[in-house]
């Protein structure tokens, strides 16, 4: 599994850095709890170095935008005077699993360190920063003991604990539902959708029966309860901030009120955004020669969906800290 899950690499029109909009909206959507939460970190605990881990940062421009988000939330403390005289200085790893393309992530730090210095104000210094890539699954240990001040992570879920230092935080945006019925969530709705399409090339002949039926997709979108159970059961972990906010299937709808979102693309938006972060796995079990025919005949279904209902994902924003 973990050498199938990988994001959409490859050609442009397909590829995870091309179509990770919807992810992007989210990196957007939640940088004020990410500045409110990096300054309870740095202000309680005023580290030389700041430890910053991203969980699952795959490539193209959200990775860094993570970056620039808290090097900037740092060079403004800096400059509002926050910090007092403290120098900090920030270390980034990046993680995501051995087939991310991390060498693309590499090529483009040069041009990322110009641009971000560039849209900086005049005479506000950014704190030095140094970015390292970090393969491997972060469900294995990935650092030393209490070696990290914030974890974040958006559109993958997991927790750690051992490695946060005393007082270090994790930020987390992640699928979920908002409803309590489980089966009544926008996340099994839009899969159900997909299945429909896996069973219409069945009926056409075009995928076999027992790939079919051995299929499985392991996505859950939690309710907030659900989370806060969990999280109260594990006892690692308190609560410091949970909210739930909404976004559109179709990433380039942008609409925040109920009102419908006319575009003849929408289906289409919806299908690539999903084949981005399913592709690889689907190749895997399906074989390649029924990807495009699949996203055609999602897109179709998804569009058809669409002109009935406007149907949102929910997304959930978790900040916990770890208890001592
Ligand atoms: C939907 S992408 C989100 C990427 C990025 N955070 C963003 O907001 O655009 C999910 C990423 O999590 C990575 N991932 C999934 N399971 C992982 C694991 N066990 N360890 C590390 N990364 C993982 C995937 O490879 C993928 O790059």
């Amino acid at each position: 599994m973990e050498l199938d899950f990988h994001m959409a690499i490859g050609e442009a029109e397909a590829n995870y850095a091309n179509n990770s909009r919807l992810q992007r909206k989210a990196l957007i959507k939640t940088k004020p709890v990410l500045e409110k939460v990096m300054r309870q970190v740095y202000m309680a605990l005023l580290p030389p170095t700041m430890v910053v881990a991203d969980l699952g940062c795959s490539v193209g421009i959200n990775t860094l935008l993570f970056v620039s988000k808290v090097t900037s939330t740092v060079a403004d403390a800096q400059c509002h005077n926050e910090l007092g005289c403290h120098i900090m200085e920030l270390q980034f790893f990046l993680n995501d699993l051995p087939r991310n393309d991390f060498n693309q992530v590499f090529q483009s730090l040069q041009q990322f360190t110009k641009s971000i210095a560039a849209g900086h104000p005049k005479g506000v210094a950014l704190p030095p920063f140094y970015i390292s890539g970090l393969p491997g699954s972060y469900y294995n240990r990935l650092f030393p003991c209490q070696s990290v001040h914030l974890f974040h992570s958006s559109y993958c879920l997991h927790w750690q604990s051992q490695e946060l230092v005393p007082g270090g935080k994790m930020l987390l945006t992640f699928l979920g539902r908002k409803k309590d019925d489980v089966l009544d969530g926008d996340l099994s709705h839009l899969f159900g959708l997909l299945a429909q399409a896996l069973q219409s090339l069945f009926t056409e002949g075009i995928v076999e029966k027992g790939k079919l039926e051995s299929f499985n997709l392991p996505i859950y979108g939690p309710s907030i309860d659900e989370v806060k159970t969990v999280i109260t059961r594990n006892k690692l972990f308190c609560i410091d901030h949970i909210e739930l906010f909404e976004s559109n299937w179709d990433p380039y709808d942008d609409l925040e009120h109920d009102g419908m979102h006319i575009s003849p693309h929408r289906g289409m938006n919806v299908a690539k955004c999903i084949r981005a972060v399913s592709e690889p796995l689907l190749a895997s079990h399906f074989g390649e020669y029924i990807l495009d025919k699949l996203f055609q005949r999602f897109a179709q279904i998804v569009e058809r969906h669409l002109a009935k209902e406007n149907v949102k994902y929910s997304v959930i924003v978790l900040s916990l800290n770890r208890r001592d």
